[in-house]
């Protein structure tokens, strides 16, 4: 690796910046190229908690001259693919920018590569759980089956849950990816397009499916991401924490260090995968319990379940991780009570203010 060159698409992010040291660790040379979309970065700077060993390089995914430019005297030998628009429910109305970023952004990437004969010798893409959907369901039975999503009807009747039904983990092996959102089918897209590209240009793609990811740097002022950021903001000012739905709804929360070191190891060492890498924590949290444990931290009042919901959010996300235990060198090691008071004593030193 000593000799080696990386570039990292969306590197001046969450995950970008969270991997950035590693990177910089191990490569001759790292690049994080990134357009600091205002939504994620409104001072339009770059963010202190990349690695100052990175060369940060201003440039949109989508817009061919910026390849051009980057792709003319740089070329990596491993791409980390991390640029995307991330909002799920946002990308319902804003869908064309969700495809045009998150598919047509991939396809120029690859474009560009193939134009300046640069290909990598291997592309690690960090897809989503939303590529799932609602997953599958068991019935009375045992039998599994996919419900399909929660309609406007259901939602405003308040059935939450698919009647008759119990949901199961996700796991790539063994659950068909269903997204309910654009963002999970551009996520699913992205998939696609990469591996079909790498394995007919003798590149090796390695795919991660990521739970809700959240930890120290993570966005506090994007609306469109980070519940935990957000129920955090709210308890810190004294405010009882609102509940969608009726608290039920389960997430995994995977802490941002154990992501990092997930990608890490499957650059390293992970395998062009017919079944993505599934990331999580392993534990299905509910949000009544996501918003105790952060009322908890902050001393203030008891959340409350408002029955109100989100379009786009699916009822339970969590997925199975032996799968991605066994075939990397990797476990999580921050389950959500220690990760959330790391996250909360970064929001208190005010250092995401800088
Ligand atoms: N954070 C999570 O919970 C989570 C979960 C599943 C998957 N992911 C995936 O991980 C990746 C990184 O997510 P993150 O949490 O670091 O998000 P983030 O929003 O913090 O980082 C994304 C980065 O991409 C940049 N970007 C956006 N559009 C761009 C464009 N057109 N050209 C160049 N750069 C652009 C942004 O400026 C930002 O710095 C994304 O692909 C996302 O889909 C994240």
């Amino acid at each position: 690796m000593a000799e080696k060159k990386c570039l990292v698409t969306g590197g001046a992010g969450f995950i970008g910046c969270a991997i950035s040291s590693y990177l910089a660790d191990h490569f001759a040379e790292v690049v994080a190229m990134d357009n600091l979309h205002p939504q994620v970065h409104p001072n339009k700077s770059r963010p202190d908690m990349l690695d100052k060993r990175v060369k940060f390089v201003l440039g949109d995914v989508t817009d061919v001259a910026a390849w051009d430019d980057l792709l003319k005297d740089f070329h990596p030998d491993l791409v980390i693919h991390l640029a995307a628009e991330t909002g799920t429910g946002q990308s319902l109305t804003e869908g064309s920018r969700h495809a045009s970023v998150n598919v047509v952004g991939t396809t120029q990437m690859l474009d560009a590569l193939v134009r300046h004969e640069s290909l990598p010798q291997r592309i690690v893409l960090t897809s989503s759980r939303a590529v799932y959907g609602e997953g599958r369901w068991l019935d009375h039975a045992g039998a599994g089956t996919y419900p399909g999503q929660r309609t406007r009807e259901q939602l405003e009747r308040g059935e939450w849950d698919f009647p008759g039904l119990t949901s199961t983990p996700f796991n790539s092996g063994t659950t068909e990816p269903r997204p309910t959102s654009i963002y999970g089918a551009t996520k699913l897209a992205q998939e696609q397009v990469l591996k079909a590209w790498c394995l007919s240009m003798g590149v090796t793609p390695i795919v991660l499916r990521l739970q809700n990811v959240y930890g120290p740097g993570q966005s506090l002022i994007n609306p469109y991401t980070g519940i935990v950021s957000l129920f955090a903001r709210l308890a810190k000012e004294g405010k009882s924490i609102p509940i969608y739905e009726d608290g039920d709804i389960l997430r995994d929360f995977v802490f941002i260090e154990d992501v990092a070191k997930a990608i890490f190891e499957a650059m390293l060492h992970g395998k062009a995968n017919d079944a993505p890498y599934d990331v999580g924590s392993g534990e299905a949290t509910s949000i009544a319990r996501l918003g105790e444990i952060i009322a908890a931290y902050y001393n203030a009042p008891a959340p409350h379940v408002t029955g109100a919901f989100r379009h786009g959010d699916v009822r339970h996300a969590s997925c199975t991780i032996d799968d991605t235990r066994a075939a990397l060198r990797w476990a999580p090691a921050v389950m959500v009570e220690e990760g959330v008071k790391l996250l909360c004593r970064w929001i208190d030193t005010g250092e995401y203010q800088r």
